[in-house]
């Protein structure tokens, strides 16, 4: 029977990843092997738990700190190993950190074919987001696979000499897992400090926004919250010790933001679903936003995501001070922006990408 592992060690990548993983599973054709790198320890357990899956391999590569240097090394050197004993006959692996081009880079080294999730998003600025555009970028040369979310995504992979036969377009599996998390009847103590105040949820983590940047976000965000009421906003914190400090020195002693610890992802779509508008840098947001209708400003000066923008739900605002805030007031004052903006289309898929992924590999051209 031919063998299919799947590896994947951050937050994002689990959330995009164990829909596909049940699928596979579900399916008696193939054998499915998991290999989390550990790349995220808590971050990733979180996810893990929500999905009930349990890992045949944890690397458990992550130290406080970590360098880039350094988890790129122990993914490949924790890696081979587990590729040696089992064989795999394709080995996928999604997007764009650390762990997914330390893995490719693995498999292309041991000769092992590697089908690429959440191929073609590009920004071609190899400096944003960092380093995520060249991960996937290097991924992009090697995959023989490659699962593109979108049609633009495909085009990007053609337009730099992709076989057209090795790309197929199925959608994101955010939109998989989106439909699995999110529920009409939800409660949480956070939801009801949130009650009768518009809810305003926010995220911010990127490597190139650590320093000046993040805390110019974040005075622009406290400036608006100030003038305003009936506005709240709940910021769930990355582990990252240097973003938790940005957020802690600019963010604290303001009683309507709530800085929390990360929130577990049944619960953090269910608060995506029923805030009134997103603060965010994060990638999969901006995938999951147009899906529940809420408008995004994006804390990034590009973004791999044109589709979002195009449909309207996602304004890129960069991380300087006052364009946050012009921006922010904007979607709190503006009726007819706030609408335009939360009525748009979801570009990224009908739920059912997991399910196209394991057809193409099982039944599929890819004669794995
Ligand atoms: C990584 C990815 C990024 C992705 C992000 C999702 C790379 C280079 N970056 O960035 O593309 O958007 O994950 O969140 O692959 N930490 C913990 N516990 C955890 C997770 C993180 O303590 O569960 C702390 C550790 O101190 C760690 C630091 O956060 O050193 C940074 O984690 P790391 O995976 O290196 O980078 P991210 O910024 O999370
Ligand atoms: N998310 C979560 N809990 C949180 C914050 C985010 O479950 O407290 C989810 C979010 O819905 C999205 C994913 O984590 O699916 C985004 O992860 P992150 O922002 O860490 O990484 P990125 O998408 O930027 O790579």
């Amino acid at each position: 029977m031919k063998k299919i592992m799947l590896v994947f060690g951050t937050r994002p990548e689990a959330i995009k990843m164990c829909p596909l993983v049940k699928e596979l599973k579900s399916r008696s054709q193939v054998e499915t092997v998991v290999c989390v790198t550990g790349q995220h320890r808590e971050m990733l357990q979180q996810v893990l738990d929500a999905f009930e899956v349990t890992p045949d391999y944890n690397l458990a590569v992550m130290h406080q700190g970590q360098t880039l240097f350094e988890v790129t090394e122990r993914v490949m050197e924790g890696l081979r190993p587990v590729i040696e004993k089992e064989k795999p006959d394709v080995v996928l692996v999604h997007g764009d950190t650390t762990t997914t081009f330390a893995a490719a880079l693995t498999c292309f080294y041991m000769n092992v074919p590697v089908g690429h999730v959440e191929a073609g998003l590009r920004t071609y600025d190899i400096s944003a987001p960092y380093p995520e555009e060249f991960n996937r970028e290097a991924v992009g040369i090697l995959a023989k696979y490659n699962f593109a979310p979108t049609v633009n995504a495909r085009a990007n992979l053609i337009k730099e000499g992709k076989n057209p036969d090795t790309i197929w377009v199925t959608g994101n599996t955010a939109i998989d897992a989106l439909g699995t998390t999110v529920v009409g009847d939800f409660s949480h103590p956070d939801l009801d400090w949130a009650e009768g105040s518009r809810l305003v949820i926010l995220t911010a983590h990127r490597r190139e926004n650590w320093g000046e940047p993040l805390y110019s976000i974040f005075r622009g965000i406290r400036r608006v919250v100030e003038e305003f009421p009936d506005v709240k906003v709940l910021y769930p914190v990355h582990l990252n010790p240097l973003v938790r400090k940005a957020a802690e020195d600019t963010l604290s002693g303001c009683d309507r933001i709530r800085i929390t610890e990360p929130i577990d992802v049944m619960a953090f779509h269910n608060f995506l679903a029923r805030s009134y508008m997103i603060l965010t840098d994060s990638g999969g947001i901006q995938e999951e936003a147009p899906s529940l209708g809420k408008p995004v400003l994006v804390l990034r000066e590009v973004t791999e995501r044109p589709e979002g923008v195009a449909a309207g739900t996602l304004r890129i605002v960069g991380t300087d001070e006052e364009n946050i805030y012009r921006a922010f007031k904007a979607l709190l004052t503006d009726e007819e922006l706030y609408d335009a903006m939360s009525n748009a289309e979801n570009p990224y898929g009908d739920g059912f990408a997991s399910k196209r992924i394991a057809d193409i590999l099982i039944k599929g051209k890819t004669n794995i």
